[in-house]
């Protein structure tokens, strides 16, 4: 190029130049300032909005009931023990007494589980607690086996049981506790009056109306079933089976391995989910297995 093409050439670069730089910077500029708008956006926060804190959780009520047992016969020197949910057949009904054709032992009332034990007898879900009696003395009495007395079994075992049953008082998974008291001298009246003395703590109330009924177990005699009246609620007056009780037979004394003419005692096996109905005036014993908060969190 020539000197003065050179100049106007020049000019004219430069202005374009300048023309492209300024577009950059002011594209550059409008980015910028979008992103920081849309993030200012997105973490607006809006101080006058109620927290979010987190729910909290709680126990379920039957849980309740089943620590507050604990508690009440802890404090009268009564043992806590587990055991088996899956039992033999032995320690579920032979052991206690229960004749070989006793209806329990039908499959319309007992889950069978497809496996036998040693004796070739088919396992089952434990219909109640009861065999806790012996598995528990058995192992008391062999602890103490070269003591010149046994000393007292006092114990109670609270857990799962299961039978083929389900209606507002009846579901096929429910929960139980045992209570074992056996010693030298452990009467009738000891059994009424440990029980009428736990209910009158467990519902903090002396005016309960508590009743003794006659009854039968084949793994107690006498046997009774206590009953408690609902005072308050849509079942009010209505009296509810809280228990099966009773001295426990000799012959299920000998099963523990002692000597029923020196050994004596009683037994119950109540249910947590009738006591806790008792307790709250719940009607239907469907709404602890349901899951619906609406009815839990009252409990928490
Ligand atoms: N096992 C009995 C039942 O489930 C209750 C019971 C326990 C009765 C102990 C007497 C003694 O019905």
């Amino acid at each position: 190029m020539s000197v003065a093409e050179k100049k106007y050439a020049g000019k004219a670069y430069n202005s374009a130049l300048e023309k492209i730089e300024a577009a950059l910077e002011a594209r550059r500029g409008a980015l910028v300032l979008a992103k920081m708008e849309a993030r200012l956006a997105e973490e607006a926060l809006d101080v006058t909005l109620p927290g979010r804190g987190r729910g909290r959780g709680g126990l379920h009520p039957i849980s309740r009931t089943w620590r507050r047992i604990e508690e009440i016969f802890g404090s009268i020197g009564f043992e806590v023990a587990d055991g088996p949910e899956i039992e033999t057949d032995w320690y579920n009904f032979t052991a206690l007494n229960n004749p070989e054709n006793h209806p329990a032992r039908s499959m319309q009332d007992t889950f069978y589980v497809d496996l036998n034990d040693a004796e070739g007898k088919p396992l089952l879900l434990r219909t109640h607690t009861s065999p806790m009696q012996v598995r528990y003395a058995k192992m008391w009495v062999e602890r103490f086996r070269h003591a010149e007395k046994v000393p007292a079994i006092k114990v109670i075992a609270p857990g799962r049981t299961y039978r083929v049953d389900s209606d507002a008082t009846h579901s096929p998974m429910f929960h139980q506790v045992e209570g074992l008291w056996i010693d030298e001298d452990v009467s009738f009246a000891d059994l009424k009056g440990v029980y009428t003395d736990f209910l009158r703590r467990f519902f903090e109330s002396d005016a309960l109306e508590v009743r003794f009924r006659p009854s039968y177990f084949p793994f107690t005699e006498p046997s009774a079933e206590i009953d408690l009246q609902f005072g308050a609620g849509p079942l009010k007056g209505r009296w509810l089976e809280l228990s099966g009780a009773g001295q426990v037979h000799p012959q299920v004394v000998r099963n523990f391995g002692l000597d029923p003419e020196r050994y004596i005692g009683f037994a119950f096996g109540s249910g947590l989910e009738r006591l806790t109905m008792l307790r709250y005036g719940i009607d239907d014993l469907r709404l602890f297995f349901d899951g619906d908060l609406r009815f839990l969190s009252q409990f928490s």
